[in-house]
């Protein structure tokens, strides 16, 4: 039986992480694990899912529970974050990787997919927002990290579908920004927010992990060789210092 919030210590913060089964969202839970914190692992896929959550519990990790979801689902969503709360009490903080991507000009690429990777990354990016920011103000405390890219701030042929996205889960993290800027200790706009929401950029190198991202139902496209990650991050702070999630 895995452990839940009945037999680990209350304090430890939980932390749900998406897309947490392959490359950048895996890497964040196996580093989460190593600083001991309790996690909530999330993608479509159990088995690969299951795996990850080994992992994580062979590196410390005291409490793991699994969520196959699909972020395109905004039920699923809801159910998920809820039953993270049901097992664990809390959420601290939250990490959206999951993402897809396809390629194609925009005249080529049929519209199904098109849809698939803008419904993936930018609506499941607003579907987990959703479902989160309501606890994270209630408790005043804690941490969104949206996965951008990027290619969030440029155009790249045959990206249309993807640029469009990661354009949008820009827009989303700053419009969270502003949503949240209610707190007292805002005082800068692009590293502190809300009264108790920050807002950050931070580009990190490629990935300790493979760095590759697919579609399934179009098939694996080719390595994105080259682009570096950003992260959009909506911090909703506690008058006492947060937990940190990294
Ligand atoms: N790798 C890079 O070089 C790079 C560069 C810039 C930005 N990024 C961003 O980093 C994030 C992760 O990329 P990655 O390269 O690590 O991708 P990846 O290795 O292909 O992993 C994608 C993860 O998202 C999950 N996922 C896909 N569709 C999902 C859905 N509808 N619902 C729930 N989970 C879903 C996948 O599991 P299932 O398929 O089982 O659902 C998997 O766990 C993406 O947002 C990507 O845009 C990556």
């Amino acid at each position: 039986m895995h452990p839940t919030a009945a037999s680990t210590p209350p304090g430890v913060p939980v932390v749900l992480v998406t897309g947490a089964s392959s490359g950048v969202g895996l890497a964040a839970a196996l580093e989460l694990a190593r600083r001991g914190r309790r996690l909530a692992l999330l993608a479509r896929g159990a088995g690969p899912l299951e795996r990850a959550a080994e992992q994580c519990r062979s590196l410390g990790s005291p409490s793991v529970t699994v969520l196959p979801t699909d972020v395109r689902d905004d039920d699923a969503v809801a159910r998920a974050v809820a039953e993270v709360l049901r097992r664990e009490g809390r959420l601290d903080g939250v990490v959206n990787c999951a993402g897809v991507v396809a390629y194609g000009r925009l005249e080529e690429l049929p519209a199904s997919l098109f849809d698939a990777v803008v419904e993936t990354n930018l609506l499941g990016s607003a579907h987990v927002l959703r479902h989160v920011l309501p606890h994270l103000r209630s408790q005043r405390r804690g941490s969104v990290v949206l996965v951008g890219s990027m290619i969030g701030h440029i155009a790249v042929p045959t990206m249309s579908a993807y640029t469009v996205s990661k354009w949008g889960v820009r827009a989303l993290a700053r419009q969270a920004l502003v949503e949240n800027r209610d707190s007292a200790d805002c005082t800068c706009p692009t590293s502190r927010c809300p009264a108790s929401t920050r807002r950050s950029t931070v580009r990190p190198g490629m990935p300790a992990a493979p760095p590759v991202s697919h579609l399934p139902s179009c098939g694996r496209p080719g390595r994105r060789g080259g682009s570096s990650p950003t992260s959009s991050s909506t911090r909703v702070r506690s008058p006492t210092p947060a937990p940190s999630t990294a």
